[in-house]
């Protein structure tokens, strides 16, 4: 951990020491820069990366290396990020993820600052099924694996998987924001969030 909770009222009002200028209004800036331009790079890269995936083998495979350089970033900055951005500062024990998801089903879970526990959980989840679904292209471009039955399927299964990630992602996003009265997309293109 980090050393703070992003919990809101509930001893998550205590700003990361490191940002405390930041913190000193009724917004607090939460997504860095970084964070912000991986996740809207990803967003045109994984578009682009869809959208060729039975065609234009060229734009495909940039659009899948530029992934991976993007998942490459943002693993090094979970661990020496901003507060926010940490690893540490989302990744929520199994019981407090599913506690959190009983609580959203009957629209009263806390509002959270970063990542509640199943936004946390699920950026971990995305970033592992795109591992995993760049993994098996980059496979599937060299000798020993090109044309193998198993790569490819392991590679669609995992890129369908990886889309059904981000439709969960995006409800997830949307009940958020509709719980809590905030537009969450929003504060990923400017970093702002209100306090409370
Ligand atoms: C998250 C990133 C990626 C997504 C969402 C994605 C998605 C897809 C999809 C949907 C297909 C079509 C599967 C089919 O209909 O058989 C495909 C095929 C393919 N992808 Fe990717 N892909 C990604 C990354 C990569 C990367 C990084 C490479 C290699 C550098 C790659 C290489 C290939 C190749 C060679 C095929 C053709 C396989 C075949 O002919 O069946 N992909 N990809
Ligand atoms: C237009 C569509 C999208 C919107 C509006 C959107 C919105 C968001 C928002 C608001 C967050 C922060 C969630 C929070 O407050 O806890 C977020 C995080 C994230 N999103 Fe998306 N998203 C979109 C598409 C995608 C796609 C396509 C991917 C991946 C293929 C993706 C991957 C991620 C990841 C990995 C995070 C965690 C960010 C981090 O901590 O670095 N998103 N997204």
């Amino acid at each position: 951990m980090t050393g703070f909770d992003n919990e809101v009222g509930a001893g998550g009002d205590q700003p990361p020491a490191s940002d405390v200028r930041a913190e000193a209004g009724a917004r607090v800036k939460v997504w860095d820069p970084i964070v912000r331009l991986f996740h809207w790079s990803l967003v045109i890269a994984f578009t682009a990366a869809w959208l060729t995936g039975d065609e234009l083998k060229r734009v495909h495979e940039w659009a899948g290396y530029t992934i991976v350089a993007l998942l490459a970033v943002r693993v090094v900055w979970g661990f020496i990020g901003t507060p926010y951005a940490r690893f540490g500062n989302f990744i929520y024990r199994p019981s407090t993820i599913v506690r959190f998801l009983l609580d959203t089903a009957r629209f009263r879970a806390r509002r959270y600052v970063g990542h509640n526990p199943a936004g946390g959980a699920m950026a971990v989840a995305l970033l592992l099924m795109l591992a995993a679904t760049t993994a098996t292209g980059i496979m599937l471009t060299s000798d020993a694996y090109w044309g193998v039955d198993w790569v490819e399927d392991a590679h669609e299964i995992a890129a369908n998987l990886a889309i059904m990630l981000v439709g969960l992602h995006l409800a997830g996003v949307l009940v958020a924001s509709v719980e809590h009265r905030e537009n969450l997309a929003g504060a990923m293109i400017t970093g702002w969030k209100r306090r409370r």
